[in-house]
């Protein structure tokens, strides 16, 4: 065979990308279950570059050129199982096998290993950027063996996404990186827009702000500091009006959000890894919560709010509030991406990849979800883009900060912006709007910074109950004190 890549699954986001490789000259062979999505894809976009239309998986990889690279997109789970079981007999030493969905990055790790034993590249390929993305350029984070990026890498960076002429693709790291890396860009993902949902909660309950009037706000901050796709989204959505009501889209949609799982994975994961990603997981919860809609009706009902007065005071000045509710933003999305950076470091200890924060941080800049102005400083603060960068696992290269609020830039902006994120938090607080990321964000940010913590009361009550002893702040060692006894200290 002669063709460069061949595609299996060719629903929305399977069948984009065949078409970005085509129209990037490469020569695609398609496959999809169903003969007749391959057939409509060549009958619709066949004039984009160069398709061989497949029936079966053996043709699919008879008509490919050595090494072969077949690229799998198929619904995470059992499916791409089953595709890989009928693909591995078909294929020779030194094929690559690449699973591009939002597979769990231990499924990944597990299917590395099993084709590694038959002398088969697998590769877990996390790809960023929604169907739009897919097809003009997503952000590209690819795993697996780094032998295999020799003959996938460049073609994978040919269809990313194109930051100032570096391409929003490099390998990350051995196995279930890549997957790993795309699960925690989705963690990250489910915080901004949670922060983001906050910001618009408080400017329409406490400021009285409508969608309309918001969706300028939320268009003047796309000029700020917290430019991004995401920002730039929601002024959108909340200039939405709809056709049937007249009324502003967002008061028409039902108020529980659905998840696909990846949120709940990062947050599962940093327990995990015993990584505080307190932020990512809260927004987890925002969305589990909002799915419960019965309970919410019950608890209407039942549960006072507590709150001085009827209803909100406007605060006084509105536009001074609307500025501390973008500075609160700010601080709790860096929390959120210091979160998920640590929780990366992390999981590289677990896993034994070699991670480097500044290049991955580089990966997000363009194509996928979470691209933002602030990416380019994070990649910056941790040193740039370095695809030759391997640090040990676990470990941060030179010069790289251990947490992101530590970088000078980052240091100053949260301490310009804290006056506005304590009176946000408070205000929220005092007029009974929930705010989980910001006020998580915020003890975070406390917490790190506390000189003591009530932690050593939890080692007092844990060394009560359960013997499990304490350290002294004074002499090394372990001690136990005899509670039950004369309560007398001894050395363990
Ligand atoms: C992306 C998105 C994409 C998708 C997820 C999140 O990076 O392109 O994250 O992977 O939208 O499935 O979806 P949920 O919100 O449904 O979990």
């Amino acid at each position: 065979g002669t063709a460069d890549i061949g595609v299996t699954g060719l629903a929305v986001m399977g069948a984009n990308l065949a078409r970005n490789f085509a129209r990037n000259g490469y020569t695609v062979a398609l496959h999809n279950r169903s003969r007749a999505r391959t057939d409509a894809l060549v009958a619709e976009h066949g004039h984009e570059g160069e398709f061989v239309a497949t029936e079966t998986l053996e043709e699919l990889v008879q008509s490919l050129a050595a090494p072969r690279r077949v690229l799998i997109m198929v619904k995470a789970g059992q499916p791409v199982d089953d595709v890989i079981e009928q693909l591995v007999p078909l294929l020779e030493t030194g094929d690559i096998v690449i699973d591009a969905g939002n597979s769990h990055y231990e499924d990944t790790r597990r299917r590395e290993a099993a084709l590694a034993e038959k002398g088969l590249h697998f590769v877990g390929v996390g790809v960023s950027g929604g169907e739009e993305g897919a097809l003009n350029g997503p952000a590209i984070m690819p795993g697996g063996p780094k032998e295999s990026y020799t003959a996938l890498g460049p073609m994978l960076e040919k269809i990313a996404a194109d930051f100032d002429g570096e391409p929003c693709c490099a390998w990350v790291g051995t196995d279930g990186a890549g997957h790993y890396v795309k699960m925690v860009h989705n963690g990250i993902e489910y915080a901004d827009m949670q922060v983001i949902g906050e910001a618009y909660d408080l400017l329409r309950q406490v400021a009285g702000m409508e969608p309309e009037e918001q969706a300028q706000v939320f268009t003047a901050w796309n000029q700020t500091d917290l430019a991004s796709y995401l920002i730039e989204i929601t002024a959108e959505v909340l200039s939405q009006v709809d056709a049937e009501t007249g009324r502003p889209l967002v008061d028409v949609i039902v108020d529980e959000a659905g998840q696909k799982g990846t949120g709940r994975w990062t947050a599962i994961s940093g327990l995990d890894v015993g990584s505080p990603v307190a932020a990512i997981a809260e927004s987890v919860f925002a969305r589990s919560l909002s799915s419960q809609p019965q309970v919410r009706a019950r608890a209407r009902e039942l549960l006072a709010a507590g709150t001085e007065g009827s209803g909100t005071p406007a605060p006084s000045d509105r536009e001074a509030f609307v500025e501390d509710v973008r500075q609160a933003l700010f601080a709790s999305k860096l929390v959120a991406y210091a979160q998920g950076l640590d929780m990366l470091s992390a999981a590289a200890a677990e896993y034994g990849w070699s991670l480097d924060l500044g290049t991955i941080a580089s990966l997000w800049r363009d194509g996928c979800i979470i691209r933002a102005d602030l990416l380019d400083v994070i990649m910056r603060a941790f040193g740039g883009r370095d695809t030759d960068r391997h640090p040990e696992p676990g470990t941060r290269a030179e010069g790289q900060p251990a947490n992101l609020l530590f970088a000078p830039e980052f240091t100053q902006a949260i301490a310009e912006a804290l006056p506005s994120w304590r009176r946000v938090v408070a205000t929220a607080v005092a007029a009974g709007v929930p705010v989980p990321v910001f006020s998580s964000a915020l003890a975070y940010y406390d917490g790190l910074r506390a000189e003591r913590l009530p932690a050593a009361l939890i080692q007092g009550q844990r060394d009560f109950f359960g013997a499990h002893t304490y350290r002294r702040t004074d002499r090394d060692g372990s001690f136990h004190t005899q509670w039950s006894g004369d309560r007398t200290e001894v050395q363990s």
